[in-house]
């Protein structure tokens, strides 16, 4: 019994408030606010009838936190779910503090603007004292651990599928299967076709930059950085087959370096097809993949943003992706004195999410996570004052929830692991 406010109603968005009124048991009020108000509107048509879940909608452009305050306080939420994008984390983060509502995020924080000389300063400092450059880390939103302690709210950091997903894995591994974890490495592997020459799968502004940025993981005790894709290794994917992977950096590896004591090794790695990279190589050397304004007739524009116009909606991939993801981890340590390393996955059906809700398997497997998340906040089974990341709390809900509203997980014991 508990209201939940929703920032943003795009792809993630739609699934997680699709699946919270599924679970209306637990979400008996819910009301989705975003900056496209008429996106939030279609939705609520979409579920007349369908739940029985209050559902209400509302406009709100969530930088404006005085905006979002004012909306926080009027609805009264038990907590508000953050599926917009990580340049409003810190911004839902203060609202949530005036207004008093527990705050649940897919993503860390990113800065909009990073030509801003004051972000810069912080970011340089950042990148010499830590020794990765991805323009994202966890260290402004972990700065509001007092301030959510003092006001005895939740902040949950990362509950997606990875972050989210991943990282509840790794808690499950450690609870049940290791006394102690030396390796993890997470597989993130996309097998689904949609037909098209390039498109990606999410927000095509947050998902180029995340993939062309440098490579990086975490060993003995410090990261290690490499150029873009220079790490490719190749994986039989259980129910997908075999694949191609790259090492990228991830900001999960942050959090599970920090939060899981006597790792020695993080990597992360993701798919791709040869035409994703090239087409991807090719708008980077053109300049396309930029964040910095160029003039054009008169007018400022981001070379992103406006790539983000020319392609697919990732929202419109539904219809015609087919095949599976298959996205977890393989873990290796020591239990009882011996040597052990197994795999924990998913494998999801992109044709089966988009019967259910009318997605493609991506949204589906972070708007899922998101929404247990937002009930475990919800119902007080997590709930803590501070800012924790998913690993933080007891695994073992989250991962019964995950069978229940239909993420199923496989343990495989002995499997092929990565060089
Ligand atoms: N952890 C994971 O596994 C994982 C995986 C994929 C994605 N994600 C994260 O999930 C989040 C959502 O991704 P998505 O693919 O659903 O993105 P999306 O389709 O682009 O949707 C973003 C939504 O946020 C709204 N929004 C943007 N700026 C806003 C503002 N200032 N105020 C209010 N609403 C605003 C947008 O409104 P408009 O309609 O007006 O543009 C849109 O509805 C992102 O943070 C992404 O990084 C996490």
């Amino acid at each position: 019994m508990s209201r939940l406010l929703v920032i943003g109603c795009g792809g993630v968005a739609s699934v997680a408030i699709q699946k919270c009124c599924q679970n209306s048991e637990v979400f008996t009020d819910l009301c989705i606010a975003s900056r496209t108000v008429s996106k939030c509107d279609a939705l609520r048509e979409k579920l007349a009838g369908k739940t029985t879940t209050n559902l209400t909608t509302a406009q709100v452009d969530a930088m404006d936190v005085p905006a979002l305050t004012a909306l926080i306080r009027a609805y009264q939420p038990d907590a508000v779910l953050n599926v917009a994008l990580p340049y409003q984390d810190l911004a839902i983060m203060d609202a949530c503090l005036s207004a008093g509502a527990h705050y649940i995020d897919t993503a860390n924080y990113e800065a909009e603007d990073t030509d801003d000389p004051v972000w810069r300063a912080v970011y340089k400092k950042r990148c010499k004292e830590l020794g990765f450059s991805a323009y994202f880390d966890y260290s402004w939103q972990w700065a509001y651990e007092e301030k959510f302690k003092k006001a005895g709210l939740t902040a949950l950091l990362g509950s997606g599928f990875d972050p989210g997903v991943t990282s509840v894995f790794t808690a499950y591994a450690r609870k049940h299967y290791f006394d102690e974890i030396h390796t993890i490495d997470i597989l993130d592997c996309n097998g689904g076709d949609h037909g098209y020459p390039f498109a990606t799968n999410f927000n095509p502004e947050i998902n180029l930059r995340e993939v062309s940025a440098p490579g990086s993981y975490w060993e003995n005790g410090k990261w290690v950085e490499i150029p873009p894709m220079s790490i490719k290794r190749e994986y039989e994917f259980p129910q997908v087959g075999k694949k191609d992977m790259y090492l990228l950096h991830h900001e999960e590896i942050e959090s599970l370096a920090k939060n899981i004591p006597g790792v020695r090794r993080i990597r992360f790695f993701m798919t791709f097809g040869q035409s994703y990279l090239t087409h991807m190589k090719c708008l980077e050397n053109v300049g396309m993949l930029s964040t910095t304004p160029v003039e054009y007739q008169g007018q400022q524009i981001v070379p992103i943003q406006f790539l983000k116009t020319l392609l697919p909606d990732p929202a419109s991939l539904g219809p015609r992706t087919v095949g599976k993801t298959n996205i977890g981890c393989i873990f290796s340590g020591v239990k009882d004195g011996e040597k052990k390393t197994i795999y924990l996955y998913n494998v999801c059906d992109h044709q089966a999410c988009y019967r259910e809700v009318g997605s493609q398997a991506i949204s589906y497997t972070t708007g899922v996570p998101a929404m247990i998340g937002a009930m475990l906040v919800a119902n007080g089974r997590w709930q803590k004052p501070g800012v924790f990341n998913v690993e933080e709390f007891d695994p073992d809900p989250f991962m019964d929830a995950l069978n229940r509203w239909g993420l199923p997980w496989t343990v495989e014991e002995h499997p092929e692991t990565v060089e």
